[in-house]
């Protein structure tokens, strides 16, 4: 029978066995696959592994600080750190097509991991938080013809564009490859992962980028923060993070009128987009209770400075998408 102590002692002497005294790099999301993934090779290669942290200034209030703090505490683990928050910025200035922002943002990402792997470098092993339906998908394009190993050809970051180029060439060590995603939490959750990790709703990989219409500016960043974290701690008050699939902010680059004190206001509003789905690819706005709904907009319009207006999203998917980019 499979057991998570089982799988990794395991996967344990496999790495060991594959890496030897060659050095890995892996490039940590946040995510409970790249978390798993680093406290697995951390145990068996220690400090022939080095973890490193993309900052491209569109996580959630606060999160690149405690992925960091959590490492360090809990698994005494090193993340080197990367800040990159204004090259991301400015990569997608003045930029307002959804598609050409994920382009961009991609490209980026790509550069900055080239230049951190070779000054941090070099390595000869790039570690993936593959997952067993990925191998699937991914059957053929990622072998090697001569020596059958599979080869990093893209960085796993939820960047759909991106290859790596061809000077910057990884061997994989994928030690999640047989595991599907419940497995991966029971394993994250067995290796003392928080629950925070371990459940966390789908987060996209140009993040918070996606979640400002049009174009991303870092005043528009802030405001979007603030109100996106409202939105998380209201739902985990409430009790009902784990029910829905996402629960998240949306900035619109329009304004409206509204009323504060004796002022009139003209600002931005947030859409609050809460949904329930299976697997993403169809989703259902969520029935949530109205109670909830007057907190958070209370709560963003009276905190929020630029907020004046807060509006709830009740279109399902299809026709809808859960992310408005
Ligand atoms: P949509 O908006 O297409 O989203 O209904 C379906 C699911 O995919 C997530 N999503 C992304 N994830 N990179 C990602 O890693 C992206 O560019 C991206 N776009 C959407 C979305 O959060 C939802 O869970």
């Amino acid at each position: 029978t499979w057991t998570t102590e089982a799988f990794v002692e395991e996967s344990i002497r496999e790495i060991r066995a594959k890496i030897g005294d060659k050095r890995v790099l892996l490039a940590l999301s946040g995510g409970v696959d790249s978390s798993t993934l680093a406290f697995l090779l951390h145990r068996a290669i220690g400090d022939q592994l080095t973890c490193m942290f993309i900052d491209q200034g569109f996580m959630r209030k606060l999160e690149p600080e405690r992925l960091v703090k959590l490492f360090h505490e809990q698994f005494h683990i090193d993340v080197a750190y990367v800040n990159a928050r204004e090259r991301f910025v400015d990569a997608i200035a003045g930029i307002t097509d959804p598609e050409e922002k994920r382009k961009r943002i991609g490209h980026e990402f790509i550069r900055v991991f080239e230049e951190e792997s070779k000054r941090l470098g070099p390595f000869d092993y790039l570690a993936q938080g593959t997952l067993y339906p990925d191998v699937i998908e991914s059957a053929d394009t990622n072998v090697d013809p001569q020596t059958g190993e599979r080869v990093a050809v893209k960085i796993k970051s939820h960047h759909n564009v991106g290859g790596l180029p061809k000077d910057l060439q990884f061997k994989l060590v994928e030690p999640l490859r047989k595991l599907f995603k419940d497995e991966v939490r029971k394993v994250g959750r067995s290796i003392g992962l928080p629950e925070e990790i371990v459940n966390r709703q789908p987060f996209p990989g140009p993040g918070l980028a996606i979640r400002i219409l049009g174009e991303v500016t870092n005043e528009k960043l802030n405001i979007l923060r603030d109100a996106d974290l409202i939105v998380r701690q209201e739902i985990n008050r409430a009790g009902i993070y784990h029910d829905v699939w996402q629960a998240f902010a949306v900035l619109l680059p329009v304004r409206s009128v509204g009323v504060m004190g004796d002022q009139r206001t003209y600002a931005y509003p947030i859409v609050l987009r809460c949904v329930k789905s299976e697997d993403g690819m169809t989703a259902d706005w969520a029935r949530i209770p109205y109670d909830l709904l007057e907190t958070i907009s209370n709560r963003i319009v009276n905190e929020v400075k630029g907020v004046n207006r807060v509006v709830y999203d009740i279109t399902s998917k299809p026709p809808g998408t859960i992310e408005w980019e």
